[in-house]
């Protein structure tokens, strides 16, 4: 199959709304060609640009608004990194966009976020075996570690989350004092 042929069946996989998790979370699991893992890279930074864009207009709370656009700021410098290395292996930035994951529960919101992030901790981490990276090695050690930045925000938040609404919880079952 030619390289092109090869990226549309990918991208048209990533239109598709049903896509297993396990390929959620291993994104570059099964690609060894470099330009297709930047391919993939690219399409997965504008899938989180637009779940934190999403997530930022849906939460109520002030804090987790600020830390979806804080990473999403850092979304944007990724997929411009990626598209830079594109140009210069040659091929041309696609449009392609990683399925992004919403719901109205801020706790569900921060999971698919944090999972989202996850999968991208994986996806660099492929991209740097690859002996092309070693031409971009700068750039692409860096991305990483801010998806792990976003990992902690997203997590600390989540758990202090989950530690208040438990609370919340206990403190409903507690018998009321006559
Ligand atoms: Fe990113
Ligand atoms: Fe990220």
């Amino acid at each position: 199959m030619k390289r092109r042929e090869f990226l549309s069946v990918i991208l048209g996989i990533l239109s598709e709304a049903a896509i297993s998790p396990s390929a959620l979370a291993n994104p570059t699991d099964n690609i060894q060609d470099f330009f297709t893992m930047c391919t993939v890279a690219l399409s997965h930074e504008y899938g989180a640009i637009i779940q934190y864009v999403n997530h930022a207009g849906i939460t109520k709370s002030k804090k987790a608004e600020s830390v979806f656009l804080k990473n999403m700021l850092d979304e944007v410098k990724h997929a411009r990194e990626i598209a830079k290395i594109l140009i210069k292996e040659g091929g041309f930035p696609s449009a392609g966009i990683w399925p992004y994951q919403t719901d109205k529960k801020l706790q569900k919101l921060l999971q698919y976020d944090v999972d989202l992030e996850v999968s991208a901790v994986n996806l660099y981490s492929r991209m740097l075996e690859a002996p092309e990276a070693a031409r971009y090695r700068d750039t692409i050690y860096t991305i990483p570690k801010d998806e792990e930045l976003h990992k902690r925000r997203l997590s600390n938040l989540l758990r202090t989350i989950k530690g208040a609404s438990a609370e919340k919880g206990s403190s409903k079952a507690k018998p009321s004092v006559p």
